[in-house]
């Protein structure tokens, strides 16, 4: 499974990228918009930190002209640009057409499976599936997820189920259950990966013991 980084925050990516685990980064109009700066300022700095990551960077026009043109500057910054587009009539056009030229493409704010279908047929690269805002609502997101991983594989789709709007880490539990391809996340979400009290548990007992017996690594 990708993990991927939910944020516009270039700090957040650049302590992220160090644990050398991160596969890319997705941002949106509001993270861009908290981030304090630019958008392409961030985004470009976000591509250079993580060179080798798939970094979703959204469109925000609504029509199709318009939003031809944004995808076509924003995916001439860098390479590893995945031009987000929301799932809209004219959205998945434009997934389409950039599929066509070879542009990569994360097809956002898509909740059903039926949304799902449309933005694979169309040859989204990812499919972002939202979870925590339906949890919101008292209905259960990861159902969708199951069955749009479903759906990818019954039919040999090449496109790969993204899960996001993850809220804490078991959603990344449940969509590692469910086989989704990607999670993205916020970052303290990806910190929270890491904890489990028996670690640090017994790593205190192990460095107490060894402490106690005065040993030495060199
Ligand atoms: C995904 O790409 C979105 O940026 C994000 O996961 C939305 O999360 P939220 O519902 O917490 O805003």
């Amino acid at each position: 499974m990708k993990l991927f980084v939910d944020t516009g925050d270039i700090e957040e990516v650049r302590q992220a990228a160090q644990w050398g685990i991160v596969d890319g980064v997705t941002t949106n109009p509001t993270l861009i918009s908290k981030s304090g700066k630019g958008f392409k300022e961030t985004v470009t700095a976000i591509c250079d930190i993580l060179p080798h990551g798939d970094i979703s960077a959204e469109v925000v026009a609504t029509n199709y002209d318009d939003m031809l043109k944004e995808a076509l500057e924003i995916s001439s910054w860098r390479e590893n640009i995945v031009v987000k587009v929301p799932l809209i009539e004219p959205g998945i056009r434009l997934v389409r057409t950039l599929s066509e030229k070879g542009i990569r493409t994360n097809v956002t704010l898509v909740f059903s499976v039926s949304q799902a279908l449309l933005a694979a047929k169309a040859g989204a690269t990812y499919i972002s599936n939202f979870v925590g805002r339906v949890d919101d609502i008292s209905d259960d997101g990861m159902n969708a997820v199951a069955a749009s991983v479903e759906m990818i594989h019954n039919y040999g789709f090449d496109s790969e189920i993204l899960v996001a709007s993850v809220r804490h880490p078991l959603h990344v539990v449940q969509a590692v259950e469910a086989g989704a391809h990607v999670s993205t996340m916020p970052f303290k979400i990806m910190q929270m990966l890491f904890k489990h009290p028996l670690t640090d548990i017994g790593l205190k007992r192990f460095l107490d013991d060894w402490n106690a017996a005065g040993l030495k690594v060199m």
